[in-house]
């Protein structure tokens, strides 16, 4: 596909802001990057909608340090099980399907980008328990709302901050700047601004190198004004609501202040204020039930794994995406 003149300028415009440095690492972070295998085949697994739950038990058997995983995530005090989970016929019952489709995604993804060495003062946990909740949120958000595949939020909430996620774990050094200025006084979004460091621009022009759907690279440049994004505005409306629920329910992203015009989100989602208002009052009794089993999954992530060559443009090579507006 040929990119519009408004995208091309758009991409001049975002380039010529970023540190020299960090963009002209960028394509060969796009290229060396791969996601591991199980978690490209689960992501072709999510967006079939005829999918069933003995396919993600042929995948899981086929990676058994993530089949271990879910067995003894089954049998985590967060399910309150009466008998031990032995199988994983069982331990897929259990957990449901989507969550735990949901869950390897996760998983996956914190195997490609080591967050377990980032800068002092910096939580790496935190940036992927926040990356989590937003996908869950964003989803939800989707079933309440309808105006996106339920897939098509999830993902897009799952790698929303994926500039974030590069900078902490490809670029220590500038980061390491960044929290600098941040704790000498500046705002977050002043301190990357002033350093070349826009983790929204990054994460679009990422997803770019990937070939990711066009809707996924707008709801990452556009997470925290959405009201810019030219095509695909009630995706970026719906990450950045995600965004900021995930803030008030616990999964901070701390150095973001988040301050949402709901004036422009509501009416964009068609979500009238008692609508959510009754989701918020869900989300309290549903996120810190998840929480633990989230941060046990994440502490006992397998070790990060290069050399699986599969990657999110063999997956769209292989035209699994189904995600609307764009080809
Ligand atoms: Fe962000
Ligand atoms: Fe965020």
């Amino acid at each position: 596909m040929t990119d519009s003149p408004q995208v091309n300028s758009l991409v001049d415009d975002l380039e010529s802001a970023i540190d020299p440095q960090v963009l002209h690492r960028l394509p060969d972070i796009g290229r060396l990057v791969s996601l591991p295998k199980t978690t490209y085949t689960l992501l072709s697994l999510l967006v079939d909608e005829n999918t069933l739950p003995s396919d993600l038990e042929k995948v899981l058997e086929q990676d058994p340090a993530l089949a271990a995983k879910v067995i003894s995530l089954s049998n985590s005090a967060f399910y309150s099980l009466e008998s031990p989970v032995s199988s994983l016929h069982r331990a897929i019952l259990v957990i449901g399907f989507k969550e735990l489709e949901f869950m390897a995604m996760g998983l996956g993804l914190s195997e490609t980008f080591d967050l377990s060495q980032v800068p002092a003062g910096f939580d790496g946990e935190g940036l992927w328990l926040h990356s989590l909740a937003v996908s869950w949120i964003a989803r939800e958000l989707a079933a309440i709302t309808g105006v996106a595949e339920a897939s098509e939020a999830m993902i897009t909430g799952l790698l929303h901050e994926l500039g974030l996620i590069i900078l902490v774990s490809k670029f220590p050094l500038q980061f390491q700047q960044l929290l600098e200025l941040v704790s000498a006084g500046m705002s977050f979004f002043e301190a990357e601004a002033a350093l070349g460091l826009k983790h929204g621009a990054i994460g679009f022009l990422l997803a770019r190198n990937w070939n990711l759907p066009e809707i996924f690279q707008e709801g990452i440049l556009y997470h925290h004004n959405p009201e810019e994004a030219p095509r695909h505005q009630k995706v970026a409306a719906l990450v950045a609501l995600a965004d900021n629920l995930a803030h008030k329910a616990g999964f901070p992203m701390k150095m973001e202040t988040l301050d949402l015009d709901l004036s422009f989100i509501l009416p964009t989602l068609s979500l009238p204020v008692e609508k959510l208002q009754n989701f918020i009052k869900d989300l309290m009794v549903t996120m810190p039930r998840i929480q633990p089993i989230w941060i046990q999954m994440m502490k006992s992530a397998p070790k990060p794994d290069r050399g699986v060559k599969a990657r999110f443009q063999s997956l769209l090579g292989a035209g699994k995406f189904k995600a609307s507006g764009h080809p």
